[in-house]
C-alpha cells in the first residue's frame, strides 16, 4: 500500500502565520503536524508517500526532505492550486500506479495512529474505508449517514443537522477512487470535495466500510484546535531532563527539558516541552505549553501555550496564556515613559489586552 498527504491550502484561519509558513508545519509539542502524519505512515508499515504540495511547497520539502530521516520515500506532487480534496486525489493517480493507499490530512492528528486501519484495509475487498467521528459541530465537518450499520450518503459541511458522524482525515482507497473523482462536481466553496466522491462510490453500488474512532482526533486548522491537540499531546509526554535545571528552580510533573536549555530560578509546571537552546529565567511555566528552540523568557508567567523558534518575552506583567506565537516574536515591556503599547502585527493578527 501506498500513503498520501494532503499539505496544500491556503490556512486562512490561522493567519497570519500562514502567510509565512504551512499550517501544517505549525508545532504541536515542539513537532510539526506534519511529522506526526510521517510517523503514523511508517508505523502502518507504508514505504511509499506521496505529499500534495502547493504555495508552501519549499517549506515543506524543506522540512521533510526525501522522507529518509522518517524511513519513508517521500515523491512531491504540486497542486496549481488548492482545488479541493479529491482534485488532490486525481493528481495523484499516477503515483499510486493503481495500488490501494491510505490519505491522511497533513493538519489532522489522531491518537490511535493508522497501523490497523492500513492492517486491515490491505487484506481487505472493500474499496474504500472511512473513519468517523461524533462531533458537536458537523457544519464544520463532512458528515456520513449511517444507516443499519452502513454507510448511505456523505455530504460535506452540511448546513442541515444530517448526521453528527464527521469525517476524520483519514481514508483508504482502492483505485475506484480515481473513477469517483472524475465524475463529480465542484460543491459550492468551488473545491472538488472527496466527501462527494465518497457518495459517488456508495451510490454506484461499491462498497465503503466505515469505523468509529474512539480516542481523541483534531483537525489542527484553528487556535483553538491547535492548542487543544498541543494539549493532548504534552499529556501523553514521557518527562526527559536533559537541559540545565539550576537549584533554585522546581520542575514538576511531565516536563521534558531538551539538552542545550537553561532553567534558572524558575518553575516549571508540566505537562510542558522546553526547546534546545531556550532560556527560562525568573518565570513561571504552567501547563500545556510548548516552548521551541533558542527562545528566552524572562520574568513572566505563561501557560497553555505554543511559542514557536527564537521568540523573546520579557517581564510582560500579566500571565500569557491561550496564545500561539510565530517564530522571532518579541513580546517585552517596555522601560520608558510614556507607558504606551506599542505594536507591530502582521495581517490577520490578534492581541487580547487584559
Ligand atoms: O478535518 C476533517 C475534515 O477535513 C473533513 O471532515 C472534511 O470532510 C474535509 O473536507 C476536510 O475539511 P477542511 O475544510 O478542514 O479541509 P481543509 O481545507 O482544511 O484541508 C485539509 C487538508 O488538506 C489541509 O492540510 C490542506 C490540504 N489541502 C486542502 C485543499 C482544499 C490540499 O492539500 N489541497 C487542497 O486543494
Amino acid at each position: 500500500m501506498k500513503g498520501l498527504i494532503l499539505s496544500g491550502g491556503k490556512g486562512t484561519r490561522l493567519r497570519p502565520l500562514t502567510y509565512t509558513s504551512a499550517k501544517q508545519l505549525i508545532p504541536v509539542a515542539n513537532k510539526p503536524v506534519l511529522f506526526y502524519c510521517l510517523e503514523a505512515m511508517k508505523e502502518a508499515g507504508i514505504e511509499d508517500v506521496g505529499i500534495i504540495v502547493g504555495d508552501t511547497k519549499k517549506d515543506i520539502m524543506e522540512a521533510v526532505g526525501d522522507g529518509s530521516r522518517f524511513g519513508l520515500k517521500v515523491t512531491y506532487i504540486e497542486q496549481e492550486a488548492p482545488l479541493g480534496l479529491a482534485h488532490a486525489v486525481k493528481i495523484s493517480e499516477e503515483f499510486m500506479g493503481g495500488d490501494r493507499f491510505v490519505m491522511m490530512l497533513g493538519d489532522n492528528l489522531i491518537m490511535e495512529g493508522i497501523k490497523r486501519f492500513v492492517e486491515s484495509f490491505d487484506r481487505d475487498t472493500a474499496n474504500s474505508h472511512i473513519l468517523l467521528a461524533r462531533v458537536k459541530n458537523p457544519r464544520q465537518f463532512g458528515v456520513a449517514i449511517v444507516k443499519e450499520g452502513k454507510v448511505v450518503d456523505l455530504v460535506e459541511k452540511p448546513k442541515e443537522p444530517i448526521s453528527d458522524l464527521a469525517l476524520v482525515g483519514v481514508y483508504l482507497f482502492d483505485s475506484t477512487i480515481f473513477e469517483a473523482v472524475k465524475h463529480i462536481k465542484p460543491s459550492w466553496r468551488g473545491e472538488l470535495e472527496i466527501t462527494d466522491a465518497i457518495a459517488w462510490l456508495v451510490k454506484n453500488g461499491y462498497t465503503v466500510s466505515h469505523h468509529l474512532v474512539s480516542g481523541w482526533w483534531k483537525d489542527t486548522g484553528k487556535l483553538e484546535d491547535i492548542l487543544e491537540a498541543n494539549r493532548l499531546v504534552l499529556d501523553q509526554l514521557e518527562e526527559r531532563v536533559e537541559g540545565e535545571v539550576d537549584e533554585f528552580s522546581a520542575v514538576e510533573f511531565k516536563v521534558v527539558i531538551e539538552k542545550g536549555a537553561k532553567v534558572v530560578r524558575s518553575r516549571i509546571r508540566g505537562p510542558a516541552i522546553i526547546g534546545s537552546g531556550t532560556l527560562i529565567e525568573d518565570s513561571y511555566i504552567g501547563p500545556f505549553t510548548s516552548i521551541a528552540s533558542g527562545c528566552t523568557i524572562r520574568g513572566v508567567e505563561l501557560e497553555h501555550s505554543i511559542i514557536m523558534d527564537e521568540c523573546e518575552i520579557i517581564n510582560t506583567g500579566a500571565r500569557i496564556s491561550d496564545s500561539l506565537l510565530g517564530k522571532n516574536v518579541r513580546v517585552v515591556k517596555g522601560e520608558r515613559v510614556p507607558r504606551t503599547i506599542s505594536i507591530m502585527a502582521g495581517d490577520s493578527s490578534f492581541i487580547t489586552l487584559p
